[in-house]
């Protein structure tokens, strides 16, 4: 990921107070301005997926923005993209795991039959904060018989120490801001 790091860097926007005050937001979107990139970053990812994680079933994509980068890696690897989406939003019969957020809890869901026994998912999000999405996606992943392959994000909030949350994944971070 050497070569491609700095290039990306340069296309996260720092927002200040989004969404609201104190909160430093690193909006990915300026990287989607350049699709050349975009591509090249998905080619990076997959070779990645093939060389350091193995065979993969499918790729899991984390609403919203693991949804941006989900299906064009799982379209490198010509293997499926699975969704996983906050509650209610599915149709159909769902498998459902619960996380705990600042305020209160969530859950995120994934349509039964998507992951099959023993498959291997890779997961895909496009940032890492508190690490509550993705150890959810986690369980959502083993609690439909699968297996998490290897956890990747574009950025890492490291000071939120998601990490922890996620001893037992194997996990890839692209940028880590202190
Ligand atoms: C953001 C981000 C991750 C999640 C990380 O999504 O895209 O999915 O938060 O936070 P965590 O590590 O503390 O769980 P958000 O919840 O803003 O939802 P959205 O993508 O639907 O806007
Ligand atoms: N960017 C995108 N999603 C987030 C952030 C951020 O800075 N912090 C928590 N979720």
């Amino acid at each position: 990921f050497d070569n491609i790091r700095p290039k990306i860097e340069k296309h996260i926007r720092e927002v200040k107070d989004f969404p609201k005050k104190g909160i430093n937001f690193r909006d990915i979107m300026p990287l989607f301005t350049n699709p050349q990139l975009v591509n090249e970053l998905c080619v990076v990812i997959a070779d990645h997926v093939r060389h350091s994680v193995g065979h993969v079933d499918s790729v899991a994509g984390l609403e919203a923005r693991g949804f941006l980068i989900g299906p064009l890696v799982a379209i490198q690897l010509g293997v499926p993209f699975v969704p996983i989406r906050k509650k209610g939003k599915l149709p159909g019969a769902v498998i459902e795991a619960s996380y705990v957020k600042e305020y209160g809890e969530d859950i995120v869901e994934v349509q039964e039959g998507a992951i099959k026994n023993g498959e291997i998912v890779f997961l895909i999000d496009d940032l890492l904060a508190t690490g509550g999405t993705l150890r959810a996606a986690t369980d959502l992943v083993v609690k439909a018989g699968g297996k998490v392959g290897e956890a990747f994000v574009i950025i890492e909030l490291a000071p939120l120490n998601g990490r922890a949350k996620l001893t037992d994944v194997k996990l890839t971070t692209l940028i880590s801001y202190d």
